[in-house]
C-alpha cells in the first residue's frame, strides 16, 4: 500500500486545493454542536500559507508572486481537511487477543470472557512482561499507523499496569512517546480499568490510586486525564468518588468510560465532575444525558468496539437532539477495538450511530479536540491554528465520509503543540 507524504516542515504553501474542509463557522462561534453542512466552511479553489507552523492564510485564487518562493505542496486538485483528533485509544500493550475473538464467534460475550480470567487481566498479564524498550517501541509504531490514517493528535490511556508501580512505568513511557514524536499525545491515567488481582476490591484500589498513584502522576506531569471504568463487575460510582476528587483537587481532568454494557448512572457523575468526555454510553440515561449537555461534557462514541465485540451502536441523536456535543474515537485495543483507522470508524459511526455526513467530519476533528483542551489551535482549518492539515484525492466531504478509510491520504501536515 502506498504511503502519504508526511510533512512536518514549519514554512511552506500547499496549492492546488480543490476544496478546503475549514470548519470555520464552528471556529468563529466557538460551537459544538447543531452541526450542518453549511458549518463545514468550504472554500473552493484554494491554497493555504502555513509560517512557522502555524495556518496564516487560507485563500481562494492564486498564490501571490511573493509566497511563490516558498516550498509549495501540489495537492493536485485534491481536499484539505483538519488533522484528525482520535480522543479515545489504549496503545499501551503487549500481546494478543484474537482467541477472544474467536471464543465471541463461539457465543461467549466480553463480559463471560473477563469472568473466565481473559478480557483485560490478560493484556495486564502480557503487558508487565513486556520490557521499556519493548513497549516503547510497540507503542511508537502503532501511533505511527495512526498518523499515517490522518491522527496528527491523539489521546493514550495506560491501565494495563494495574499497580502503582506498573502504572507509572508505562506513563512515563508515554511521556517520552510525547516529547519525541510529531504527533500531539495527550496521556491519560486509566488506572482504574478493572480491579487488579491483587486487590480484593474495587474500592480498594481506588483508594490506593487517589491516595499513592494520582499524587505521583501530578507531580511528574505525567498525565491531562483520569478516566475510569464504571460498569458491573469493574467500579461503581461510588468507588471511583474519592479517585475523582483526588484527580480534581491535583488539577487533572475526567474522562469516563461509561454505561457501556448497563445503565451504571456514570454520565450523570461525568457531568457532576465535569468531566471533558464520557465514553461508550450506549445505556446512558435521560437525566445523565441532559447533565452532560450542561455541562459541556463531550458524549464520545465507539462504534469500532460495538463492531467489534457485537454489543449495540450507541445512537447518536439520543446525544445531538439534547444538545450534547458528540465525537467518534476508535478505542484502540486489543479485545474489544483493533482498529487503527479512525476514518474507518468515522464511516461506520455515521451509518450505524446515526451521524449526519458534517457532524461525523466535526466528531473525529472539532469536537474531540474540544474534549482535550486542544480546540484553540487544533480541529478546524483557520488562521492561527497549528498546521494540522491532510490532504486527500477528492473533491467532496461526501467522499471522506463515505470513503470507510480505503483511500490513501495524500499529505499528512502534522504539528505539535509547544506545551507541556
Ligand atoms: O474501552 N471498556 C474498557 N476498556 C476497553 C476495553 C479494553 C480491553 O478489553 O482490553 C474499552 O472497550
Ligand atoms: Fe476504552
Amino acid at each position: 500500500m502506498s504511503e502519504p507524504i508526511i510533512i512536518s516542515e514549519k514554512d511552506y504553501i500547499i496549492e492546488n486545493l480543490s476544496t478546503i474542509v475549514s470548519l470555520i463557522p464552528l471556529v468563529v462561534q466557538n460551537r459544538f454542536t447543531n452541526i450542518t453542512r453549511d458549518d463545514l466552511g468550504i472554500v473552493k479553489d484554494a491554497w493555504i500559507h502555513v509560517n512557522n507552523g502555524f495556518i496564516k492564510t487560507i485563500q481562494s485564487g492564486p498564490v501571490p508572486t511573493d509566497l511563490q518562493k516558498l516550498k509549495r505542496y501540489d495537492a493536485a486538485g485534491g481536499m484539505a481537511l483538519p488533522g484528525l483528533v482520535d480522543a479515545h485509544t489504549h496503545p499501551a500493550f503487549a500481546g494478543s487477543r484474537s482467541n477472544e475473538f474467536c471464543m465471541r464467534l463461539d457465543g461467549k460475550t466480553y463480559q463471560d470472557i473477563a469472568a473466565a480470567g481473559g478480557g483485560i487481566a490478560s493484556t495486564v498479564k502480557s503487558t508487565r512482561a513486556c520490557s521499556d524498550v519493548d513497549l516503547r517501541q510497540l507503542i511508537e509504531t502503532r501511533l505511527h499507523t495512526f498518523l499515517k490514517n490522518g491522527v496528527t493528535s491523539v489521546e493514550v490511556k495506560s491501565g494495563y499496569g494495574l499497580s502503582v508501580a506498573e502504572e507509572l512505568r508505562h506513563l512515563r513511557i508515554l511521556k517520552t512517546l510525547q516529547k519525541d514524536l510529531n504527533t500531539t499525545i495527550v496521556i491519560t491515567c486509566l488506572a482504574l480499568h478493572a480491579v487488579p488481582k491483587e486487590f480484593l476490591s474495587a474500592r480498594q484500589w481506588a483508594d490506593a490510586c487517589a491516595a499513592e498513584l494520582l499524587p505521583q502522576v501530578a507531580k511528574e506531569n505525567l498525565a491531562e486525564f483520569v478516566d475510569a471504568f464504571v460498569e458491573a463487575g469493574y467500579f461503581s460510582v461510588d468507588d471511583i468518588q474519592g479517585y475523582l476528587e483526588a484527580a480534581k483537587r491535583l488539577g487533572l481532568g475526567i474522562r469516563i468510560h461509561a454505561d457501556e454494557f448497563s445503565d451504571a448512572k456514570a454520565a450523570l457523575c461525568a457531568a457532576r465532575f465535569s468531566a471533558s468526555s464520557a465514553d461508550h454510553l450506549q445505556f446512558a440515561n435521560s437525566e445523565g444525558i441532559d447533565a452532560m449537555a450542561k455541562a459541556g461534557t463531550v458524549a464520545m462514541i465507539l462504534p469500532g468496539t460495538s463492531l467489534y465485540t457485537n454489543i449495540p451502536f450507541t445512537d447518536a441523536k439520543k446525544f445531538t437532539s439534547r444538545g450534547c456535543p458528540v465525537g467518534l474515537s476508535t478505542d484502540f485495543n486489543p479485545g474489544s477495538s483493533p482498529i487503527e483507522n479512525l476514518r474507518q470508524v468515522m464511516t461506520i459511526g455515521a451509518l450505524h450511530c446515526k451521524l449526519s455526513m458534517a457532524e461525523a467530519i466535526a466528531a473525529v476533528t472539532w469536537v474531540p479536540a474540544k474534549s482535550l483542551n486542544l480546540s484553540y489551535t487544533t480541529g478546524a482549518l483557520s488562521a492561527g491554528m497549528l498546521a494540522n492539515i491532510l490532504v486527500m484525492p477528492m473533491t467532496s466531504p461526501e467522499e471522506f465520509v463515505a470513503d470507510l478509510g480505503q483511500t490513501t491520504l495524500r499529505f499528512v501536515a502534522v504539528q505539535k503543540r509547544v506545551t507541556t
